[in-house]
């Protein structure tokens, strides 16, 4: 379901909160996932200038029909200026903030290219544009950390509908199929499940490759002994679900239990901690404390988790502290995973992934398939 018009409006008067602290006349929205947030508009093309006014929105001859009809819905944006791109998105942003007189103009700093800020400086410059262009970071991320009730119900159904998903690749999965088939699978039955799209590259890694934590899939045929990763997840109304399972081809070895129970005894600890005010690095350091005291802290080198919403991989990062991860504390309406692992080169891996939601008092799954090491 698309944000209610009501909806759209609070988060504007959230990103404007921001746009005063800065002092901004506008903010140049050029992210695609910032853009529909709030917009509603889900284009691969559009800039959106959003001013303590209006929310003037550019986008070419493929989106005029979509805009207007979005407009004419429950879900139209407030404020919502149509500007008409008839050939180039960055002359028509220029013609825009001179028509509209902004001044002091943010723009994104994590979105824009060298290359197009070098073009809008100059032309500035060149046409002795009243303009000045400062560069901003996370006003509308802020903004999408905390998920409103519409977000929330929709990334509570995407993770529902992953349970059939999960079920219908645990029974073809067997000693004999290649690992691409697998991922095929998997991918039919997220369309199935009504998932508009996969939400990145399915990967399905048996044996050894399963100790490569973004392996994707491949030609490997599945082994009796093998180790089996299968991460998967689909975009229901633009918002992702991801899930990972590790499952067994026959019997597993006594390694590959201890393996599975120490990343189970991991990922349980750090949904454990999961509630408001605790800091995103410290449900990191949680899981990998319980793999560090399994001998396997070398093993886990990559993050514990990352936020979920209409990108795959937004805030809050669930990771150790790092200078390009911003500390965040828990708060209610926070979705992201949780998804410790332990890789072995050589031998294999194991993740075990859930999506969750942060409540008032801990946090509530969204993702509901069983964890135990499945044999197959
Ligand atoms: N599940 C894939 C990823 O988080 O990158
Ligand atoms: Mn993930």
């Amino acid at each position: 379901m698309r944000a209610t018009s009501p909806l759209l409006a609070a988060r504007h008067a959230r990103v404007r909160a921001s746009i005063d602290v800065l002092s901004l006349d506008a903010l140049v929205v050029t992210a695609a996932s910032n853009i529909r947030y709030l917009t509603n508009h889900a284009g691969t093309a559009g800039v959106l200038v959003l001013t303590r006014e209006a929310a003037h929105l550019l986008v070419d001859f493929r989106y005029r029909e979509s805009v207007r009809a979005l407009q004419e819905s429950p879900a139209a944006c407030p404020g919502l200026k149509v500007w008409d791109v008839p050939a180039s998105y960055d002359e028509a942003l220029l013609g825009c903030l001179a028509d509209i007189g902004a001044s002091v103009v943010g723009f994104e700093a994590a979105d824009v290219t060298v290359k197009r800020h070098e073009y809008w400086r100059s032309a500035v410059e060149a046409r002795r544009l009243d303009v000045g262009l400062r560069s901003t970071e996370r006003v509308v991320e802020e903004a999408r950390l905390i998920k409103d009730a519409s977000e929330i119900a929709t990334l509570r159904e995407a993770a529902a509908r992953l349970t059939p998903v999960a079920q219908a690749v645990f029974a073809d999965v067997a000693a004999g199929r290649q690992e691409r088939h697998v991922a095929g699978v998997l991918e039919a039955a997220l369309r199935g499940a009504g998932f508009e799209r996969p939400a990145f590259d399915t990967i399905v890694a048996s044996g050894p490759n399963s100790a490569l934590p973004h392996y994707r899939a491949g030609d490997r045929r599945l082994a009796a002994g093998d180790l089996v990763v299968l991460d998967f997840g689909g975009v229901l109304d633009g918002y992702c679900s991801d899930l990972t399972r590790t499952v067994a081809i026959g019997p597993p070895s006594p390694e590959a239990r201890r393996l599975h129970a120490a990343v189970h005894a991991a990922q349980q600890a750090a949904i454990a901690a999961v509630r408001p005010g605790v800091e995103n690095t410290a449900v990191d350091a949680v899981a990998r404390a319980v793999l560090t005291e399994h001998g396997l802290g070398e093993a886990f080198g990559h993050g514990t988790g990352h936020g979920l919403g209409l990108d795959v991989h937004e805030e809050p990062r669930i990771t150790w502290p790092r200078p390009d991860v911003p500390a965040v504390r828990l708060e209610p309406g926070m979705v992201f995973t949780v998804e410790p692992g332990a890789y072995l080169p050589g031998f294999g891996g194991v993740r075990i992934e859930d999506d969750v939601l942060v409540t008032e008092t801990g946090c509530e799954v969204l993702t509901r398939v069983p964890r135990e090491l499945l044999t197959l």
